[in-house]
């Protein structure tokens, strides 16, 4: 991209459950996945074994035989790019990260730093595209909702608008309805009609211009040119090695090669094309009737999937026979996968990248390594599930030409998909659960990039390639994949080519029959949560081998169980849950919260990745009670939050509001991007 088109590089900023996240966002935004069966129950062998039995036992038994199966940013600002970062003032150690922390706190408010303003940008129900009405919660309409931003924004990057220093292209991902929040009187079985439909609508993706505002911040406008909503029913194109695969094919897409929609996007990234990635996470809840699926291959893989049992949560079956999997078995496979969003061609047909698996994608982010290939990380954000990448086989074009544009945003349709499998260097006797550091030191280790397909080539026994990328998981899980505790963000420093993964909690780790603490993942019943730094041997990010440690140990400072890169714990901030991760200009790692099991409020918190002040946690905002932190953006003049699911309280509602953030008085919540700048 130009040299105009970059960002500037200014001073910026001289009652719950076990995990303390509400009931009714485990409800909404998961499915209730983690009062569910782990989906996982390889050990890694015998989920694959039991599905390639099957088949085996398929060629031999004739058609008709019943058969039993057990169990059953090069030129963008974003979550994705090397951004700038807040307070480049004295005292700072280098860091640029001069702010006092923000205390824990249970407000319902946006609580910065001192000496820092704050403002929202856009809320639920604004409206994106020009001519959308006014947002009127009272009786808000499907074709309203079409125009308007959606609910519970997570992700949210920043594209340049070219030619334009001061205008950005911000894009959201909707992730999950909460219907009670969203309607008064809300009737969990007796939906209507108009009540989904406004939900489709308030799934997918924003596409807002948004601009420097006078006094600080951003202001978001109604742009005629690049404004856009992506929502439930819009057409996205299948591209790579599974389109047009038989596990696509439905009644309504004979080709399977052209799908509704996306779903339950959690987070993503800005490429270094300026084109967004977004990962469709917990979609299997919105699929009904897999009961009724008896195919027992089928069925294994849904399991395999968390897709089990009969009406869906939000009853979408009843309006949409697409949603049924009694009548359209194959609509589960054209969900879970990467989809990318050219924000600035507004008119261009989104895409859902096969070559990059299929899971419960949190989000990709994209580094270009330095042969010119691009590396895409990933994580399956389950308990005891797996972390990915991806590398291209192509090359990326420099410049921000249309030719180079396009050429680059079919890198993600051919390469070599990795699932990563990780080693201690610890004797297991020293991994004790305590979460005391082994004798040497450090929970690090060694791993390895194990190659599951490339294109039309499978590398795992009894896969074709076709199925590897339908169902990755089940590949995985045949080749000795380490079984982590959730990972969300994994994302790479575009400064150091460090990968940095969160992995967000996992009470069932150490359970009766579940794998018990690993170096990789220490701790039973974790509750806090780790972040992971690994380094690819030789700095290369195409390569097969790499070097790991565990950069946090996340809680309470005070608990023996934590660990913060050796540094002081007296001097940092306690952090929870982390979930999404950003990289300021200096390289600083920036880490958003979900679920603080602390019993606080979730945060944003910086962390330095280098130096003497590396492990150095300092809370930069807390969000309001019940929401979560997420989507950051991180540059020298502002920093950009998602204020996900505000006041998603157990008891609350439309009709009984627990928070009203962020319009105050007896409002109704309303999630929102927040930006956040010095004063
Ligand atoms: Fe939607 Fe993995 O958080
Ligand atoms: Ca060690
Ligand atoms: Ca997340």
């Amino acid at each position: 991209m130009p040299a105009d088109h970059r960002p500037r590089l200014l001073p910026l900023l001289p009652k719950t459950n076990t995990f303390g996240r509400s009931a009714v966002t485990c409800r909404y935004r998961c499915g209730d996945a983690c009062s569910h069966e782990v989906p996982n129950t390889s050990d890694n062998q015998y989920f694959g074994d039991v599905v390639r039995e099957v088949l085996d036992r398929r060629k031999l038994l004739k058609a008709g035989a019943v058969l039993a199966v057990a169990g059953t940013a090069a030129a963008t600002v974003g979550s994705g790019s090397a951004a700038a970062g807040p307070a480049l003032q004295s005292h700072d150690h280098g860091t640029g990260l001069d702010f006092e922390p923000v205390a824990p706190n249970t407000e319902d408010a946006v609580v910065t730093a001192r000496g820092f303003d704050q403002d929202v940008v856009i809320r639920w129900g604004d409206p994106v595209v020009p001519g959308a009405p006014e947002f009127d919660f009272a009786n808000q309409t499907a074709a309203a909702q079409a125009g308007q931003f959606g609910f519970n924004n997570d992700f949210c990057g920043l594209v340049p608008v070219p030619g334009c220093r001061d205008r950005w292209l911000m894009v959201s991902n909707h992730e999950y309805t909460t219907e009670s929040a969203m309607f008064y009187g809300y009737d969990a079985d007796n939906p209507t009609r108009e009540q989904a439909e406004i939900a489709w609508a308030a799934h997918g993706l924003s596409v807002v211009v948004v601009e420097a505002a006078r006094g600080g911040g951003l202001a978001a406008t109604q742009d005629r040119h690049y404004n856009r909503r992506i929502t439930l029913t819009t057409a996205f194109a299948v591209a790579g090695p599974a389109a047009g695969s038989k596990y696509l094919k439905t009644s309504a897409d004979p080709t399977g090669t052209r799908v509704f929609g996306t779903q339950n996007n959690c987070s993503g990234g800005v490429t270094p094309w300026g084109t967004i990635l977004s990962g469709e996470e917990n979609f299997n809840q919105y699929l009904a009737n897999a009961d009724a699926v008896t195919d027992p291959v089928a069925k294994a893989r849904n399991t395999r999937y968390g897709i089990t049992g009969g009406a869906s949560l939000r009853k979408w079956e009843r309006f949409d026979k697409r949603f049924d999997l009694g009548q359209e078995p194959n609509e589960a496979n054209r969900f879970g996968w990467i989809v990318e969003i050219d924000p600035l061609d507004p008119r261009s047909t989104p895409v859902k990248h096969t070559a990059l698996g299929r899971f419960k994608h949190e989000g990709a982010n994209v580094i270009v390594a330095r042969d010119g290939r691009v590396v895409a990380y990933m994580g399956d954000d389950e308990r005891f599930d797996y972390m990915y990448k991806f590398v291209s086989d192509k090359k990326v074009k420099k410049g921000g030409s249309r030719h180079a544009r396009e050429h680059n945003k079919t890198l993600l349709d051919s390469g070599t998909l990795y699932v990563a499998r990780f080693t201690g260097d610890s004797p297991a006797s020293e991994i004790d659960g305590s979460g005391r550091l082994p004798s040497d030191g450090e929970f690090d280790g060694a791993g390895e990039w194990i190659p599951l397909a490339r294109n039309d080539k499978s590398f795992v026994d009894g896969f074709t390639a076709e199925e590897v990328y339908v169902f990755t998981r089940l590949a995985a899980d045949t080749v000795g994949a380490t079984k982590m505790d959730r990972p969300e963000d994994v994302e790479p420093s575009l400064r150091t080519g460090r990968i940095y993964a969160a992995l967000t909690n996992n009470t069932d780790r150490g359970k009766p029959g579940k794998e018990g603490p690993t170096e990789i993942n220490p701790r039973p019943a974790n509750k806090n949560g780790h972040v992971l730094e690994v380094e690819e041997r030789h700095g290369d990010n195409t390569g097969t081998r790499f070097s790991w440690k565990l950069l946090l140990v996340c809680g309470d400072p005070a608990s023996p169980d934590t660990y913060f890169a050796g540094y002081d714990k007296s001097q940092v901030s306690p952090i929870s849950c982390p979930d999404n991760v950003a990289f300021d200009a200096k390289g600083n790692l920036w880490i958003s919260t979900d679920g603080n099991a602390l019993g606080q409020n979730d945060g944003l918190f910086a962390v330095p990745v280098a130096g003497s002040e590396r492990g150095h946690v300092k809370q930069f905002l807390t969000v309001p009670h019940g929401a979560e932190t997420c989507g950051p953006v991180v540059t020298d003049d502002f920093v950009l939050v998602s204020v996900q699911h505000p006041g998603e309280l157990d008891g609350a509602s439309a009709d009984n509001p627990l928070s009203h953030w962020p319009d105050g008085g007896d409002s109704q919540p309303r999630p929102s991007v927040v930006a956040v700048w010095k004063k």
